[in-house]
């Protein structure tokens, strides 16, 4: 099947050409991968790994000291990376789950439907959690990984309903981590908006756009 040729081939793929520098790839605590997606989100990976994650991963090296720690401090540790609302909701999120964990070690749900309800958790946000710190066999979006898929499949402008279920069937269940760091480390470094490098990707074989991938998706026109 063409599914399981592309999964061997973005396997093979990452061990040799995966970023191995990423520190959030090579922790197992949900906490610190929660940390980095919230921080991933709205800010480059450059400027996250070079100024932000371990200055605040050493002030608050667990939920429970982010929970318990005034909000102004955590404001404070944030003070350049933009969009705020990240840091107070991921504040109030340590304080919510120290609430749940009624005195033990506050930790992090397991289930996306339960890392939905969250405050600043959305749905992409709780399927990398899901997949990257709980090893569940779900794709992770991001805009690198909605353009593959679009030149994958010959995608326009297709709605959400629809990548995900195209995210879904490329998903590999036996290996989601690797997986789906591949397809942003694929996205982020090959299949770039424009010029996509289409003679490096391990999915040429099996892309439909390689030959216009400039045309997929359509840019949205902007509003005037
Ligand atoms: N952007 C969002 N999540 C990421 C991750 N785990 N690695 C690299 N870039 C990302």
């Amino acid at each position: 099947r063409e599914i399981s040729a592309a999964q061997l081939k973005i396997k093979e793929w990452y061990a040799r050409y995966g970023r191995d520098n990423l520190p959030w790839r090579m922790t197992d605590d949900p906490y610190h991968i929660y940390l980095s997606e919230v921080m991933l989100q709205q800010t480059q990976v450059k400027t996250v790994l070079e100024r932000y994650y371990f200055p605040f991963l050493k002030k608050f090296p667990t939920l429970k000291a982010l929970g318990d720690a005034p909000l102004d401090e955590v404001l404070k540790m944030w003070e350049g990376l933009g969009y705020y609302n990240r840091a107070r909701n991921l504040h109030k999120t340590a304080q919510t789950l120290i609430g749940q964990a009624q005195g033990a070690a506050p930790t992090l749900p397991t289930e996306i439907d339960e890392l939905i309800k969250l405050p600043g958790i959305g749905k992409n946000t709780a399927h990398a959690v899901a997949a990257f710190a709980f090893k569940q066999p779900v794709p992770v979006m991001e805009a690198n990984v909605k353009r593959i898929l679009c030149r994958l499949f010959l995608l326009k402008s297709p709605n959400d309903k629809h990548l995900w279920e195209y995210a879904y069937r490329l998903v590999d269940k036996n290996n989601p981590f690797d997986y789906n760091q591949a397809m942003m480390d694929i996205g982020a470094t090959i299949c770039l908006p424009k010029k996509p490098e289409c003679g490096e990707c391990p999915l040429e074989e099996i892309c439909n756009g390689k030959k216009d991938p400039e045309h997929y998706p359509v840019k949205k026109s902007r509003k005037v």
